[in-house]
């Protein structure tokens, strides 16, 4: 992919990654991009680096336009290593670079690289950079979704480059959300918008309504957003606005997630009768068993579902493996503005249910107590004990949904 001019002497040059399907644990099965952003001013000035595998095709796609020892300035909006990695090589080729980054970016890039030769300016929000025709404005942004983190804004070109915030792990010769072509629709674009917030932004929902407040407080106009991850967006980036403040109030569908994992199919077949009964509630339901899934699939199926059943045999008086793997990614990303139940098969002393309801509380979700247990296989009675279950948590899901119309 070649450098790709994105506003008037504004250019992409960053680096398409097809093949990583696992992101720090992140499964990635439509692969990433790496944005980077060149502004060819009086001043040029490179806007993040890339991920240190591709760290010569960024040099690349900037050689294409200039010589890298011409950059005069470096902003790192953040310092995570697939943003920030290639820096020292770019430091290389621009020694007498300055680079522009929060005082939390500084301390965190002093602990990656040998920075006493360069020259390093902190800045905070409202204050500028002025590059020649362009002016840019630094905004930081706090835990999101790292302490370093800030965005950058250029005045004139009307851009926000709002580094992780706004992003999917998408790989695609598209650059812009009005190029990307999906067989059916752009239905995977905003898929891929929700799994990013999903596994990444879920904890910082309070911060996202607070900075986009603070954004349109600061009066700036926006008619692009272009985040260092996926396309940037052209044609309606008030519609990953929207998506984000609609997530961040805890917009989910009125659907249960079953999540689960199982030892000889005794809980396995718990969830067929718990599923008939939320659908004949009227409630939409999708099954997950935990080893057949990635652990991200899991959790944005989680998000994107109003209630949630989990459902854990119990191995050696615990809770099983993958799930409590799967209550520790959950416990992580701080989920809110759900609801959620347990279920679960046993040989003699129990104990899964009781460690998952204890889970939710301590998560503070919503939650239905005490859940359901069934010893060794499932009965008859057992199987309609499921069904009414699951009808009886349908019809709680659909009361707590109320509080989201
Ligand atoms: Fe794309 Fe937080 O790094």
């Amino acid at each position: 992919m070649k450098a790709i001019e994105i506003k008037p002497d504004i250019y992409w040059v960053g680096a398409i990654d097809w093949a990583v399907r696992d992101f720090h644990g992140y499964v990635t099965p439509n692969g990433t991009t790496y944005n980077n952003y060149l502004i060819l001013d009086s001043e040029i000035t490179l806007v993040d680096t890339v991920k240190h595998d591709f760290t010569e095709v960024g040099i690349g796609n900037i050689r294409e336009l200039i010589e890298p020892s011409r950059i005069k300035n470096i902003v790192i909006n953040h310092i995570e290593n697939d943003h920030l990695a290639a820096l020292d090589r770019v430091m290389e080729l621009a020694p007498d670079a300055t680079i522009h980054i929060t005082e939390r970016g500084k301390k965190g890039m002093e602990r990656f690289f040998d920075t006493s030769r360069w020259n390093i300016r902190v800045v905070k929000t409202g204050d500028e950079l002025n590059t020649g025709k362009y002016t840019l404005q630094f905004i930081e942004t706090p835990m999101l979704h790292w302490p370093d983190s800030m965005m950058t804004y250029v005045k004139g070109a009307k851009l926000l480059i709002s580094q992780d915030a706004f992003g999917q792990h998408l790989a695609s010769t598209a650059r812009f959300d009005d190029d990307f072509v999906d067989c059916s629709s752009h239905t995977a674009l905003e898929n891929s918008v929700v799994d990013y917030y999903a596994n990444i932004l879920m904890p910082f929902g309070a911060l996202i309504k607070s900075k986009i407040a603070q954004i349109e407080k600061l009066g700036i106009e926006i008619d692009m957003i272009a985040p260092d991850h996926g396309v940037i967006w052209r044609r309606d980036p008030q519609k990953v606005l929207r998506m984000y403040l609609d997530m961040a109030n805890g917009k989910a569908a009125l659907r249960v997630a079953v999540i689960y994992d199982t030892m000889w199919h005794s809980t396995e077949q718990m969830t067929l009768p718990i599923m008939q009964g939320i659908m004949d509630e009227g409630v939409g339901c999708k099954v997950i068993k935990l080893r057949a899934t990635p652990m991200s699939v899991a959790i944005t199926e989680f998000w994107m579902s109003r209630g949630c059943l989990v459902g854990s045999p119990t191995l050696n008086n615990e809770v099983f493996p993958s799930v409590a793997e799967f209550i520790t990614h959950l416990r992580g990303l701080r989920p809110k503005d759900r609801i959620a139940g347990a279920f679960g098969s046993y040989g003699w002393g129990g104990g899964a249910v009781k460690w998952l309801y204890n889970e939710f509380q301590s998560m503070k979700l919503e939650s239905v107590e005490p859940g359901i247990q069934v010893q060794y296989r499932p009965s008859k009675e057992d199987e309609k004990n499921c069904y009414d279950f699951g009808r009886e948590f349908a019809r709680r899901v659909k009361e707590y949904h109320k509080n989201y119309d």
